[in-house]
């Protein structure tokens, strides 16, 4: 990549082109707001990289910010919106001569609407998913695709880092934007993942989670996703993986998480509808019953592990006995949670053309006949676990009440109470007793903590 300034005059070959000055962005500050899956989470994360090599300060509102990123999803249209809010504000925020440059970066400069975004409010830079190195130029740098390439890790310099295994997705689900946006699978190579995995572990970091939209499509050189997934457990203290497919989702897999004592026993796999009609017109590659069939193998090699899913409603053509099949999964799976998603069209994906639009009221009624199930189930769950000890590992301390985020080994969200957690950083580990439970996460209160106390 060429710096824009030598490419519009010659330069004479006995001047050297000018160096770019050490730190372009002194001074200056920078606010990146990620939308969307982790996916983006990561790609802001190499972004932050980019502009703290450039010398500008990391702020945390628009106001104070020179140059504001909006690292965007492009998967449902409420997600659009909220982006078009932000544009908004920012762009008053402009005019008023608050904030210098704006840019658009991830799904939403991928997509073809982003031209039209650019232009209504008056957008700086749009990058794709694919090119966000250069975000790296427009802040001064020698943007390089060598230097900010998706194998090298981000900023992560906490207790947990994501690592990204592949890129992309080979699927055609009927409703779905991202094959268009982020292109065809691309996997790295094993010796890479586990380089970035040792060095990340010998820096500090506690907890890796290997990263990619069907993760467990992952193969390189002969080697399967559970071959990876062995190698990494045994490189770090702690690992999780997401996002899965149940097509690619082998038994072998699901006995290496049980298996394997640094593996969190959370399965995160999208299984969309129960109705084998829906499943096929959502070109999704497996039937209910076989989806069935995956999840006792979970329950049995991840005995106490936790179990969440995606499930669409209002897909073109759901009737309501097709709803009625993801009910009775719903109950036969017990979920521990679920993302659960209105249908939501969108432009170029073959459901957006279909007939069978499902009105407004009904996708409503079975969004909530759905939300109901999901959480009785979760809340049953969790409560079978009050009375237990665990293994906490600390996620993030809570500002308001001076307690902590923590998870179980099973992949169960923990609530600790300030006289619970208080000491413990992100990355330490806490023993507690279970106190309560409620539907989407446990409780450890004061009065549970059992003999023996805190763990590091
Ligand atoms: N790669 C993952 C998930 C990608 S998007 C997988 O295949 O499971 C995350 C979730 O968004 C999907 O699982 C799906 O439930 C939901 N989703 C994707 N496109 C959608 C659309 N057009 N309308 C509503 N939900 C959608
Ligand atoms: Fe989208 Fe399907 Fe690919 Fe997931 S597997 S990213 S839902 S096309
Ligand atoms: Fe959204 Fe892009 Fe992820 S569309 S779900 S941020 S891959």
């Amino acid at each position: 990549m060429s710096d824009p300034a030598n490419s519009k005059a010659p330069v004479a070959l006995t001047r050297k082109p000018a160096k770019p000055p050490a730190s372009p962005g002194a001074g200056k500050t920078a606010c990146i707001r990620t939308f969307g899956c982790q996916m983006n989470v990561h790609d802001s994360d190499r972004m932050r990289r980019m502009v703290t090599d450039a010398g500008y300060a990391e702020v945390q509102t628009y106001e104070e910010a020179d140059l504001v990123v909006l690292n965007t999803c492009y998967v449902r249209e409420n997600a659009v919106d909220r982006v078009k809010g932000h544009l908004g504000e920012l762009s008053r925020l402009k005019k008023e001569g608050r904030v210098k440059k704006v840019a658009l970066t991830g799904c939403v400069g991928a997509a073809e609407e982003a031209t039209s975004l650019e232009k209504t409010f008056g957008v700086d830079l749009v990058l794709g998913t694919h090119n966000t190195y250069e975000l790296a130029e427009f802040v001064g740098l020698p943007g390089m695709e060598e230097t900010y390439t998706p194998d090298l890790p981000g900023m992560e310099e906490g207790d947990s880092a994501f690592v990204t295994i592949m890129t992309g997705c080979n699927y055609q689900c009927s409703y779905c934007i991202v094959p268009t946006i982020r292109g065809r699978m691309a996997c790295r190579p094993m010796e890479s993942i586990v380089a970035e995995v040792e060095r990340l572990v010998a820096g500090g970091t506690k907890y890796i989670t290997l990263l990619g939209q069907t993760v467990d499509a992952w193969r390189h050189g002969g080697m399967k996703f559970c071959d990876l997934l062995e190698r990494v457990s045994k490189a770090a203290p702690r690992v999780w993986f997401t996002t899965s497919h149940p097509s690619n989702m082998e038994d072998r897999t699901l006995w290496a998480m049980g298996g394997r004592d640094t593996v969190v026993g959370r399965l995160h796999l999208p299984v969309q509808s129960g109705s084998d009609r829906m499943l096929k017109a959502m070109h999704r590659g497996y039937k209910a019953e076989r989806y069935r069939r995956k999840i006792e193998v979970f329950r049995e090699a991840v005995p106490g592990g936790t179990l969440s899913t995606d499930i669409i409603v209002g897909h073109p053509g759901e009737t309501d006995d097709d709803h009625e099949r993801t009910l009775e999964l719903v109950e036969d799976c017990a979920f521990d949670s679920a993302y659960i998603f209105k249908f939501s069209p969108r432009g170029g994906t073959e459901a957006a053309g279909m007939g069978g639009r499902v009105p407004d009221d009904v996708v409503q009624r079975r969004f909530l006949q759905i939300l109901r199930a999901v959480e009785r189930n979760g809340f049953e769950a969790n409560q079978r676990r009050v009375g237990s000890s665990e293994d906490i590992y600390i996620r993030r301390g809570l500002s308001d009440s001076g307690g902590a985020i923590g998870e179980t080994w099973g992949g169960h969200s923990v609530r600790l109470a300030h006289e619970i957690s208080c000491g413990a950083e992100p990355g330490d580990y806490v023993r507690a007793r279970i106190t309560s439970a409620g539907p989407h996460a446990l409780y450890a209160d004061p009065g549970g903590e059992p003999p023996g106390g805190r763990r590091r």
